[in-house]
């Protein structure tokens, strides 16, 4: 494991390893020796900001490069202070790339008061060709790009960042390999999320996620359990397995194993005591997984089941690979089968060709299902995906259609909620309540968040709470 590694032993006069991931470790030695230059002239340390802008795959990703920021010397801090900022992108939709574009701007501001100052772009957006041009036209003052398949050769990007004079890009177009081992500096103490898989064979029509993280690779078991026991060493006590389709885990491996054997095998790690999961595809949830679910008392009773779409003809031209009616059969069937299970989606709005007759077929799913809570989006044109090219639905339109189904599973989702009134259910303490420092805020198995009488030394515990009184969202309760 990395924490053996002692990077002050390493050589950096000789030339550095081929192997990974001891190349990596060679150049977080050699930035490690900058930083000391740095802190012997400037009397503190340098400062660096890693600004998360995507999924929880992008925050994993984040994790993993403060981990290296933080063995090359850095001090995390605010982006107003830092020398070195990277923005960790995200692309799934328009909106957020333009918000990088407008952040930008602000930071360039910090840079000309600071010139030692360092930026770089990683993450999705990076990965697409039109944003990439316009990045390096526009935005001249970013001194490092690089993509999703070389995140692991950030130490040495970083390094050649510091030697180079104009602006280092490095963007693959495939993974050449998955490495392991690498330094992680986790957000919270208590939970992590953990890759299992990377990439995306599913190409729905509209979605540039396949074009930006590539082909589907799973994780080896033996590499994702041996995290997953590191982890509960260090004090972890949830576990979310990460990837884009989890129901479709193993399936590359050279010894195939099904997303739900894997589970099997994390229930029995001593010490864990939640386990959670995204994103299940519908199209791949077997009959062994909602066993598995049935049966475990780790596995959180919380399923993302995106639906996208409650129209058949559009899931058709979205490329989803179910039907309305499959979706609402395996649904219920889930509902049936796990009776406290919390299932919530994801729904694109304004899908090409989307007529007021799809938009009512899924108002009727989400009446029929009864989500728990649903995010909405309204759907955006990613360039190089086929929606694109169909034709599109004026935005008028679209707006009037999304308040309706925003409508519709907010109140399915308080219908939900209220279900729990009165029930007594154990909560993961996550932090201290922002608004009112007595209060404390849980998060219950089936995702709903609590806030209850208590203080900081609750952090990371499970305590069992009531649940008095419902917020529509959230409750307030007290310790049963
Ligand atoms: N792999 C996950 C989703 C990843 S993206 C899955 O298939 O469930 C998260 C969500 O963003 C998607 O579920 C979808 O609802 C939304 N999304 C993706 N592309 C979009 C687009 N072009 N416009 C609007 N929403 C989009
Ligand atoms: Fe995108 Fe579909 Fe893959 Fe999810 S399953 S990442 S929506 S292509
Ligand atoms: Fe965004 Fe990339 Fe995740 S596009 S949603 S950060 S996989």
């Amino acid at each position: 494991m990395y924490q053996d590694i002692k990077l002050d032993e390493i050589d950096i006069n000789l030339n550095p390893p081929t192997e990974e991931p001891g190349r990596q470790y060679y150049f977080m030695a050699k930035c490690r020796e900058r930083t000391r230059v740095f802190e012997r002239e400037r009397g503190r340390l340098p400062k660096a900001c890693v600004v998360n802008m995507g999924c929880q795959m992008n925050a994993r990703d984040s994790e993993k490069l403060l981990g290296i920021l933080r063995e090359a010397g850095y001090e995390a801090s605010e982006e107003e202070q830092a020398d070195f900022v990277i923005y960790n992108t995200c692309t799934v939709r328009d909106n957020a790339n333009q918000k990088v574009y407008g952040r930008l701007g602000v930071l360039n501001g910090h840079k000309k008061r600071n010139p030692g100052m360092r930026i770089a772009l990683c993450g999705c957006m990076t990965q697409e060709p039109s944003a990439l041009k316009k990045i390096r036209q526009s935005y001249p003052f970013v001194d490092l790009i690089f993509g999703t398949h070389n995140i692991y050769k950030f130490a040495e990007l970083l390094d050649a960042m510091y030697e180079s004079r104009g602006t280092v890009v490095d963007i693959w177009e495939e993974a050449d390999r998955i490495v392991e081992d690498l330094p992680l500096e986790r957000k919270y103490a208590f939970k992590s999320g953990i890759n299992i898989m990377f990439g995306c064979n599913n190409f729905c029509s509209y979605c540039i996620v396949p074009n930006v993280r590539g082909r589907e690779r799973s994780r080896e078991p033996g590499d994702i359990l041996r995290e997953m026991e590191g982890l509960v060493s260090e004090g972890v006590t949830e576990i979310m397995l990460l990837g884009q389709n989890v129901n479709s885990y193993g399936k590359t491996l050279e010894e195939p194993m099904s997303f739900a054997q894997l589970l099997r095998e994390a229930e029995g790690i001593e010490g864990l005591r939640r386990i959670r999961f995204m994103t299940s595809h519908p199209k791949d949830l077997s009959e062994e997984l909602i066993e598995v679910m049935k049966g475990s008392s780790k596995i959180c009773r919380h399923l993302h089941l995106p639906l996208q779409s409650g129209s058949t003809r559009i899931l058709e031209a979205m490329n989803r690979r179910y039907t309305k009616e499959q979706y609402v059969e395996l649904a219920l069937r889930i509902r049936r089968e796990i009776p406290d299970i919390a299932i919530t989606t994801d729904i694109i709005v304004g899908f090409p060709g989307e007529t007021e007759a799809d938009v009512e077929e899924t108002l009727d799913v989400i009446r029929r299902v009864k989500f728990d809570n649903a995010f909405t989006f309204v759907y955006s044109k990613r360039t190089g995906t086929p929606a694109a090219k169909m034709e599109q639905v004026p935005k008028e339109q679209v707006k009037v259609w999304f308040d309706r189904v925003l409508r519709l599973v907010q109140e399915t989702a308080r219908e939900r909620a209220l279900l729990c009134r009165g029930q007594v259910s154990e909560a993961l303490v996550e932090e201290v309540n922002e608004n009112d420092p007595s209060m404390v805020t849980g998060r219950l198995s089936n995702n709903l968040l609590v806030h209850f009488p208590g203080d900081e030394e609750l952090i990371g515990k499970l305590v069992s709470v009531s649940l008095d009184e419902c917020h529509g969202f959230y409750y307030i309760g007290h310790r049963a």
